[in-house]
């Protein structure tokens, strides 16, 4: 493939395969754009019901290629901060925001580890989507004491994830087609997504293998532990499952054994504890 190097007015230079990047500005086009795509249909149905964004400074943590970021930015008169870990997205974010010409966000690489939140960076909503699970335990919890301190007055953490037990919790389910395919024997899942393995835009992540060992196994229990741990008060979840498409059951929690290996994504509202 040929390789080029794509530089985007202040980012440092980001090289990519030219598909990837394709690929990428198709994908976070999508998160912005299509309101009923199918892995973040829940997720924006939800954010309009619960908050009104409206002359809120908002963090976006782990924004990825950014798709989510500017749906915040164009849907309400907001200002957005979002940051990621990875060059490649931020690369492809970066290139979103000029193409829709979405003033009010920044984005920015940048590891908070590293380069701490400082004491004008304070946000009323801070959200993490589809990144917590992403994150190895002592660093997630390393990044909730500093996203606490982040927090304006009044300020809310929105976390969203896939927990554990779900059906495509392994990020490779649309390669393997084996739903649940985290439980099968380790040599023989390896095996598996070796087989089936694709490149991925990611410059950390750059394969479905890696990405799959990247993911903690995030559960609701272990995340609960973590933010108590961080001093913040866990105060609305919803377990999205599959048997909420029934009729009557839309808005019902069905998250106990064995109903809860159906539920494929967990949303938790924390404030300061
Ligand atoms: C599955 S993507 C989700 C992206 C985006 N939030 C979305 O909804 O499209 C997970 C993102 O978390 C980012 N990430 C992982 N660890 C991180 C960290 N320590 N700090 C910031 N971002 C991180 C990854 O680089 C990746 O872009």
């Amino acid at each position: 493939m040929i390789e080029r190097t794509i530089t985007i007015n202040s980012l440092k230079h980001s090289t990519m395969t030219e598909a990837q990047f394709k690929e990428g500005v198709k994908y976070s086009e999508d998160n912005f754009r299509n309101d009923d795509a199918p892995h973040l249909k829940i997720d924006k149905q939800l954010i309009r019901e619960m908050f009104d964004l409206s002359g809120k400074r908002i963090l976006d943590f782990g924004c990825g290629m950014g798709g989510m970021s500017v749906w915040y930015a164009t849907n309400w008169d907001c200002e957005v901060y979002a940051l990621d870990i990875d060059a490649h997205h931020i690369t492809i974010a970066q290139h979103l925001k000029e193409k829709h010409q979405v003033k009010n966000i920044t984005f920015s690489k940048r590891n908070v580890l590293n380069t701490p939140l400082e004491e004008d960076e304070r946000f009323d909503y801070i959200f993490l989507n589809d990144v917590a699970e992403h994150i190895q335990f002592p660093i997630l919890k390393a990044i909730f004491e500093q996203l606490r301190s982040g927090l304006a007055e009044n300020g809310k953490i929105f976390v969203t994830y896939p927990p554990w037990r779900s059906p495509y919790a392994s990020h490779v389910t649309h390669a393997v087609k084996i739903p649940w395919c985290q439980y099968l024997p380790k040599k023989m899942l390896h095996n598996l997504i070796e087989k089936n393995n694709l490149q991925i835009v990611g410059e950390e992540e750059s394969d479905l293998l890696s990405a799959y060992y990247g993911l903690s196994h995030l559960t609701h229990k272990k995340l609960i532990k973590i933010v108590k741990e961080c001093k913040l008060k866990p105060v609305y979840r919803k377990s999205h499952c599959v048997l909420n498409k029934l009729p009557g059951l839309q808005n019902t929690n069905i998250n106990f054994f064995p109903f809860n290996f159906l539920v494929t994504k967990e949303f938790l509202l924390l404030e300061r504890g």
